[in-house]
């Protein structure tokens, strides 16, 4: 059995608390600042419960933590737990900038502990099915690629004026919340973002000025991108289109379906997952951090493909308020 601290008990440290019990492999230890959330937590999970993260490590040891506190703190406590020695899961963005990362990197390679990042899209089936179609570059080469995503975000997160969302200096706001999502899985699929030209506003969402609304056109190497999303549409929708010169990939997540249409087929073939309950994406998604801890080969976006997508996060905010293409180191 696993030990495993989950430090930051909100909407997704629960979820992520919940999931792991629910693998029958791990203890799990719940750590939030909020006394209502301690008392949530003990309640509806019996799991041990610790005010700061202080507290949860003088009380006892533990294999692995799972950070899921606002983005601006996620590296400060990595670096500390990693000279503990615990293996860590870091919910996305990995940051909010770059300040920390090279300290990260150090600490990671000193402590020689697993560590990867939740960007949840890895474990979708149906976005985990492209990733290995492509191994055998069946479109040749890609050429174009796009991503249209969408959904009513006070249905799903009706606090999200309350919380980290509403500043870019907790991680909030479309580009580094919502946005970054569908670029680390694109990363994933057909390689680094290289270049980013972005206009982003606040159109809609009530009691918050963050941009809820992005347009972006990009490159990832020779590959042209592009990008689209708003948090207030009606449709609960992410569509994803690969152009190569043989033919094309689509994924439409609200479907749970891949297609693939090769030059001269007729029509789409298609790959579809059965309905499945929301937590299911996060019991595989800790069990394939524990496969990690263990040394076995999992699907989880890396350290450093977080940190790619982070220099996404930032370019596209710095060319959004400079309305200049941006260049990612
Ligand atoms: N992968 C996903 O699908 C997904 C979904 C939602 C959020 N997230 C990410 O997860 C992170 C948290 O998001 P959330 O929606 O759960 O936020 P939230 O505000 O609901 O929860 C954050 C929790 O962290 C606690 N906290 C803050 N500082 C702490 C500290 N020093 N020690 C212990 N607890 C502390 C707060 O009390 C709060 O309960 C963000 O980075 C967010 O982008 C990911």
């Amino acid at each position: 059995m696993h030990s495993i601290l989950i430090i930051g008990c909100g909407s997704i440290g629960e979820r992520h608390l919940r999931c792991f019990q629910k693998t029958g492999r791990c203890t799990v230890t719940a750590c939030d600042t909020n006394p209502a959330l301690q008392a949530a937590m003990a309640d509806r999970y019996g799991v041990p419960v610790h005010p700061t993260l202080d507290a949860a490590l003088q009380a006892a040891t533990y294999d692995a933590a799972v950070i899921c506190t606002p983005a601006h703190i996620h590296l400060p406590i990595a670096i500390r737990l990693l000279a503990a020695g615990l293996h860590l899961f870091i919910e996305k963005p990995l940051a909010i900038d770059q300040s920390l990362v090279a300290e990260t990197r150090h600490a990671i390679a000193a402590a020689q502990r697993h560590v990867a990042v939740a960007y949840v899209y890895h474990l979708m089936p149906w976005v985990a099915g492209v990733h290995s179609f492509l191994a055998s570059s069946p479109l040749g080469k890609i050429l174009h690629v796009s991503a249209v995503s969408g959904q009513h975000f006070p249905t799903f997160r009706p606090a999200y004026r309350d919380i980290y969302y509403a500043r870019h200096d907790l991680g909030g706001g479309a580009i580094q919340d919502a946005i970054t999502h569908t670029v680390n899985a694109m990363e994933w699929l057909v390689g680094p973002c290289t270049r980013v030209y972005c206009d982003a506003a606040h159109q809609f969402l009530d009691g918050v000025t963050v941009e809820d609304t992005v347009n972006v056109t990009a490159r990832h190497g020779s590959i042209l991108a592009s990008y689209v999303l708003n948090q207030f549409q009606a449709p609960n929708e992410t569509t994803f289109l690969i152009h190569g010169e043989l033919g094309s990939v689509k994924i439409e997540l609200h479907e749970r379906r891949w297609g693939v249409l090769l030059r001269g087929d007729a029509d789409w073939t298609w790959h579809v997952t059965p309905v499945m309950e929301r937590d299911d994406l996060f019991i595989s998604q800790a069990h394939a951090f524990m496969d990690g801890m263990e040394g076995k080969s999992h699907p989880l976006c890396t350290f450093e493909e977080a940190v790619q997508t982070l220099r996404f996060n930032e370019a596209a905010l710095l060319s959004a308020s400079t309305q200049l293409p941006v260049p990612l180191a």
